[in-house]
């Protein structure tokens, strides 16, 4: 029997990165959107093309690269959203304009539109976005607080004016999964025209039950399902997709679905989404989190070894961690180097090769082991060679009793400058002695450390997040040192200020762009 598909829309380049402090740079939003393509994704919400210079860029170059995916930007319903939202898709090989407008009393209030005055809006700007394109999404935002049949007129007014998709955001996270099956249901029985449309669920995680929710909604005849990598998004974020990929892939039992994605690939992006956005993924969290494999309990790790389905139900390999983790030495060499990279899924040119082999003998100088997770922080260290600043060296001296100093050589602009710093701690006397190299106004929002593998030698990877003016800018480094790897990320999110503030990209900040305009 061949099971239904169920469609993947990922939204980790549009909702994931409008949650305060995930800002991602240009390259890095390319490279994810590369990821996800890769993946399988059906759908790539690579952005909100009107918010900003920034927004519009990337989700036309995300379009004219991606390979197998449907590219979708996200719209407000007006003419104008539209229209820019098409000019950034239209050079996908299958593009999708997205608009949405807020139905519930509470949204409707903002823009101050009577229900007649909505549903007109609905059919003229789905009307003019089907014109311009052939894959149109419709969303009626905060479906699951609308009236029953004011969404049933929207959604109906959709369809007829030439949407392709229908999605009921679930937009403040407050249904329950009976609920989310029983409107979804609902909608297909009673809307004329329903069943030639895909019904899409988009869930956020205010409650915790987004997962539940979206599966719920499977289970009421919705076929794609909106979500983020390790649940990015706004306030307690969206559905992750990692999880109702493994749901339907694990209980296909009960759930006959299956989806495009190669399961193989999501620790990677898993990765790659945290390291780039700052949101660290809680050590719980369910299928990426550090601990979702381990099994630290004396019987557990007994039932494990006796028979591995006695605690675990999929398999570390099905998510893309290698079962056997044969770490490296200081004595391999550079082809046993390359084959470990392809093995974790990274095939690097010959010059990238060369740089990670550097970094890779610097390390293991230094630390007895070089494991996976040491080797994927190595490949992502992101000192790019047209820094501004650099730092050259780092001396701190640290006793019981304070305050610490620093010592600290920089290269700013080709140039060394030196200087000293007390603080309290370490860290603070780093941080300290690098505002005296280079004085800057913007803030320290987020500092956060944690230990890429076990043992008093790991890898630190600090991730470190600014503020100046409104915009934000995340810095991360990896290294046995934790003071210098908080040196080179303090360092490398200045950087990223810094290019920033050069484009000086008006607007950029503007993801908070209000609903009154729509
Ligand atoms: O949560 C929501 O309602 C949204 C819409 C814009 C689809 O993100
Ligand atoms: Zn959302």
């Amino acid at each position: 029997m061949t099971k239904d598909k169920v469609l993947i829309f990922d939204t980790t380049l549009r909702d994931g990165e409008q949650s305060p402090g995930a800002t991602m740079t240009h390259a890095e939003k390319l490279e994810i959107a590369e990821l996800l393509d890769e993946m399988g994704v059906d759908i790539i919400e690579a952005g909100f093309p009107i918010a900003s210079e920034g927004d519009f860029k990337a989700v036309s170059e995300i379009a004219e690269r991606a390979k197998n995916a449907v590219i979708c930007g996200l719209s407000r319903a007006n003419f104008k959203d539209i229209d820019r939202c098409w000019e950034a898709v239209k050079h996908a090989r299958q593009p999708r304009i997205h608009t949405f407008i807020g139905t519930s009393p509470l949204h409707r209030a903002i823009p101050n539109l009577t229900q007649d005055e909505m549903a007109d809006r609905i059919h003229d700007c789905v009307t003019h976005a089907r014109n311009l394109c052939d894959n149109v999404q419709w969303s009626s935002m905060d479906a699951t607080r609308t009236e029953e049949d004011f969404l049933c007129r929207t959604v109906e007014i959709a369809i007829k004016a030439g949407a392709t998709t229908i999605n009921i955001p679930d937009t403040v996270g407050y249904t329950a999964p009976v609920e989310s099956a029983d409107l979804i249901r609902m909608l297909i029985e009673k809307v004329p025209g329903a069943d030639e449309v895909i019904f899409a669920t988009h869930c956020h995680n205010d409650l915790g039950m987004a997962t539940a929710n979206s599966l719920a909604a499977v289970d009421g005849g919705a076929r794609q399902i909106e979500c983020t990598i390790n649940g990015l998004g706004e306030r307690a974020g969206n559905t992750a997709l990692e999880e109702v990929v493994m749901a339907l892939k694990v209980r296909g039992d009960i759930m006959p679905f299956e989806t495009g994605i190669d399961t193989r690939k999501i620790m990677n992006i898993s990765r790659r989404v945290a390291t780039v956005s700052g949101f660290a993924v809680q050590f719980n969290k369910a299928i990426v989190g550090k601990n979702a494999f381990a099994h630290e309990s004396g019987i557990h790790q007994d039932g494990m070894l006796k028979n591995r389905e006695t605690f675990e139900v999929m398999k570390p390999e099905d998510v893309g961690l290698s079962g056997t983790s044969l770490p490296l030495g200081k004595h391999s060499g550079r082809a046993a180097l390359r084959a470990k990279l392809s093995e974790l899924g990274f095939d690097l040119a010959d010059n990238q090769l060369n740089d990670v082999f550097v970094r890779f003998k610097d390390l293991a100088d230094r630390k007895k082991e070089v494991f996976d997770d040491d080797l994927m922080a190595l490949v992502y260290q992101n000192d790019s060679g047209d820094d501004r600043l650099k730092l050259k060296s780092l001396r701190v001296v640290c006793g019981t009793q304070g305050p610490q100093e620093a010592e600290m050589v920089m290269t700013i602009d080709g140039a060394d400058v030196k200087t000293s710093a007390t603080g309290d701690g370490p860290v603070d006397a780093t941080f300290n002695a690098v505002k005296a190299l280079f004085a800057h106004k913007a803030r320290l929002q987020l500092y956060q450390v944690s230990a890429v593998t076990e043992g008093t030698d790991a890898q630190a990877t600090v991730s470190v997040r600014m503020e100046e003016e409104g915009r934000i800018a995340t810095g991360q480094s990896a290294d046995t040192d934790t003071v210098v790897a908080s040196a080179k990320a303090y360092i490398n999110a200045l950087n990223r200020l810094l290019v920033r503030r050069e484009q000086s990209e008006p607007g950029y900040d503007v993801k908070g762009i209000s609903y009154k305009d729509a």
